[in-house]
């Protein structure tokens, strides 16, 4: 049975996700619709024309993911599209953070994700792709949004390496990079949206033109999606300095080892 399985399918850009690529899915069976909020996931289903199954699972908890590592060896399904899209963030100074919240960011956009990863590749085949969420986030450091900027460099980091790592297997990673989302996350991360800066606000974009981005660049393989101009200027900006400072890092390292040699 072919299998997609779309991880925070209960709201925002996960639900947006199981809308727009029900009908974009044709060697697919089946979705797994995953998140806590079963009501919420049942609604949805009950509006897709495709088989779905639905999943409650709190994707933080070790012992619900070790859960699902046994549904998935049950089913033994072939995985054609893993759209991790679960995520949490709260604002504010890292040092006024409670551990539960700092907690919640990392067991969840870290831990769970690379873990869920792990566990669906044995399903993966040639054609399969990953679509995993990290943010415009990632690109620089947010004072005021410590933990949640850092587990999204972590998962940019990770997206990018394993997309290179399994190329070669024909399994293709798009990590997905978007600027501030019209979702419940914000409200969730800032409590009230006065928190958020202008620019912030100014250029929050809507969860459909997003997702159809991302669906959109997964089709072409491209290892990152980036929507709207602030974001994509802000990510070439990142990656043009990252490109130089790796040029002349592996420049010098160069250099030395050739002095080195001469030396001996
Ligand atoms: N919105 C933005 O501005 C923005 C910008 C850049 C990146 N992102 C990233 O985009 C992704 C989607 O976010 P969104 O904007 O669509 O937010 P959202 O509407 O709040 O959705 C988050 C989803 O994650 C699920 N989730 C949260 N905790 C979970 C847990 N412990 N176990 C399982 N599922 C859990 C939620 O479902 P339940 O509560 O039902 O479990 C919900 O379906 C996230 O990774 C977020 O970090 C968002």
């Amino acid at each position: 049975m072919n299998i997609a399985i779309i991880t925070g399918a209960s709201s925002g850009m996960g639900r947006e996700f199981a809308v727009q690529i029900a009908s974009q899915l044709c060697r697919t069976d089946e979705i797994w619709l995953l998140s806590r909020n079963k009501a919420a996931m049942e609604e949805l289903a009950g509006t897709m024309r495709m088989r779905t199954r639905v999943i409650p699972i709190d994707l933080a908890d070790e012992r619900e993911l070790k859960r699902f590592r046994e549904v998935l060896s049950i089913a033994a399904p072939k995985i054609t599209l893993l759209a991790s899209c679960a995520g949490v963030g709260s604002h504010g100074l890292f040092a006024a953070q409670t551990e539960d919240d700092i907690q919640a960011m990392l067991r969840l956009n870290v831990t769970a994700q690379t873990m869920l990863v792990r566990m669906c590749l044995p399903y993966m085949r040639r054609g399969s792709k990953i679509l995993l969420f990290s943010s415009g986030a990632a690109f620089v450091p947010q004072p005021g949004f410590s933990v949640y900027a850092a587990s999204k460099a972590y998962a940019y980091s990770f997206g990018r390496a394993i997309g290179a790592e399994l190329r070669g297997r024909g399994i293709h990673v798009t990590t997905v990079c978007p600027g501030p989302v019209d979702t419940p996350f914000l409200a969730h991360a800032y409590g009230n949206r006065e928190e958020m800066s202008g620019l912030k606000r100014l250029t929050t974009l809507d969860a459909p033109r997003v997702v159809a981005k991302a669906v959109n660049d997964c089709k072409r393989h491209r290892a990152v999606s980036a929507c709207g101009l602030p974001i994509r200027a802000l990510y070439l900006a990142t990656q043009s300095v990252q490109n130089i400072a790796q040029y002349f890092f592996a420049c010098s390292e160069t250099l030395s080892e050739e002095r080195k040699e001469t030396e001996r």
